[in-house]
């Protein structure tokens, strides 16, 4: 078996998602995750929001419209590995010891930071007036994201080529520095690649400027259709009238219509654009061409913003997975830079990250045993020994084994699972639906990552 080419990349849980996103990153990363070739680490990167925003509201909010945009948009979590930054304790661990080999120097040449000193030395200020350390230590953050699951290929935007950059630089040295250890442990960082999505259209805003937040000249990509189709009429175009010839490559309106539509389609609009089409009725085209695409998502989308404790299940499905092979992984870079038991003079045998062997101690446990009443029972503990599910009574083993098979075949689904709970439960019994949920998709992760790596 080979190993699959690892693709990893992190959106930031600061805003609304909107068409530029589902155009430059969302559709195409999605398409990506479906060739079997690849494993896609997709996750939310809610501590490198804290650098910039410290509203706790919108944080919380922003992720979950963009795990709800990512699952709405076709995202399977059971074929990608899906999670949030702030589930995986390894990410800010590595952090630091990342942090320690890392040249201040390099930091100092970062350009958001540069760029932020520039504005403050310019206006006369202190260099680092206002400046938060975090803004400082966000490449080495985003450097641990995607060190720990030794990711092959990142793709990103532009503006993210130097952190990529800092990242490959910050693994050489670590590499290097601990050469020996992490020879004794067999294992190194892999050196990241950053990928630039040249033919991935980069969408004009309403203004024709690059759509982005920072230019306040976004379509939020969930508007209803009524006010997609506002937002689309308050795009700007030049003068031209009705009847005269338009210029299709220069138009904002056409360039986001190209995004959506078939080669066929955008040969037609071209011919329109010709043959002088108004712009009302050009924008009228796009409306529709978007809303068409939209629609099914659209009604996803607001089907899953409506039960966030869903969505959080599957993340935290998504954690347990990633931290299979985040903790093996640790286990190791631990042993290699001296953080070890006093006891150890060898690296422990814990299979390499991505060798992958279920970190059985992070995984709830089914407990199996007889009473002497005779009858068969069974328990479900978190992974902390916590009992979240006692069963009745069965008189036969198959009858207790049956349930559990199908507790943790319908893992992901709530209803189907409160059924299978219920009749598990000894009469007039009451549980904590959400824990056993959470448990179950946990186990559920498991059991399919176990089945990848053996197929
Ligand atoms: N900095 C990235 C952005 O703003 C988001 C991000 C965080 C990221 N961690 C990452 C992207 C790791 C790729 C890999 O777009």
């Amino acid at each position: 078996m080979t190993e699959k080419r690892r693709v990893l990349t992190g959106i930031t849980t600061s805003g609304t998602p909107h068409l530029g996103n589902y155009v430059g990153a969302i559709r195409p990363a999605i398409a990506a995750s479906r060739r079997a070739d690849v494993e896609s680490f997709y996750f939310l990167a809610d501590y490198h929001a804290l650098v910039k925003c410290d509203d706790p509201a919108r944080v919380q909010r922003s992720t979950l419209e963009i795990a709800a945009s990512w699952l709405a948009c076709g995202l399977d979590p059971d074929k990608v590995f899906f999670y949030r930054q702030s589930d995986i304790p390894e990410i800010p661990e590595l952090t630091w010891m990342l942090t320690c080999i890392t040249p201040k120097g390099l930091l100092n040449r970062a350009h958001a930071y540069k760029a932020a000193v520039d504005q403050n030395t310019g206006g006369g200020d202190d260099q680092d007036a206002g400046i938060n350390a975090g803004l400082y230590m966000y490449p080495v953050l985003m450097a641990a994201d995607i060190l720990i699951f030794k990711a092959h290929e990142v793709p990103v935007g532009r503006d993210q080529v130097q952190h990529l950059e800092i990242a490959r630089d910050i693994a050489q040295r670590f590499n290097h520095l601990y050469a020996d250890s992490l020879a004794q442990a067999k294992t190194a960082f892999v050196l990241p690649e950053v990928r630039i999505e040249e033919n991935v259209a980069t969408l004009p805003g309403t203004d024709g400027r690059k759509m982005s937040k920072s230019y306040n000249n976004t379509i939020p990509l969930w508007l209803s259709s009524k006010d997609l189709k506002k937002a689309i009429l308050g795009i700007v175009t030049d003068s031209r009238a009705p009847g005269e010839a338009k210029d299709a490559e220069s138009s904002n309106i056409f360039a986001i219509y190209q995004a959506f539509a078939s080669a066929a389609e955008t040969a037609e609009m071209r011919r329109a654009f010709e043959a002088g089409i108004a712009w009302g009725e050009a924008k009228q085209k796009l409306f529709e061409r978007i809303d068409a695409e939209l629609a099914a998502p659209r009604a996803r989308y607001e089907a899953l913003i409506a039960n966030p404790a869903q969505i959080e299940r599957q993340l935290v499905a998504g954690a347990a997975k990633a931290r299979e092979r985040a903790g093996a992984f640790m286990e190791k870079l631990r042993w290699a830079v001296g953080v070890r038991r006093l006891t150890d003079v060898a690296p422990s045998a814990a299979a390499d990250a991505n060798a992958g062997r279920a970190n059985a101690a992070a995984l709830p446990q089914w407990k199996n045993y007889r009473e002497a009443d005779g009858k068969f029972y069974f328990k479900l503990d978190d992974a902390d020994g916590k009992t979240l599910l006692q069963s009745r009574g069965f008189d036969s083993p198959k009858d207790a084994g049956r349930l559990v098979a199908d507790l943790v075949d319908k893992g992901n689904d709530v209803a189907a699972v409160s059924g299978l709970v219920e009749s598990a439960l000894p009469a007039g019994a009451a549980a904590d639906m959400h824990a056993i949920g959470t448990a179950l998709s946990a186990l559920k992760a498991a059991k399919i990552a176990k089945e990848e790596k053996t197929s």
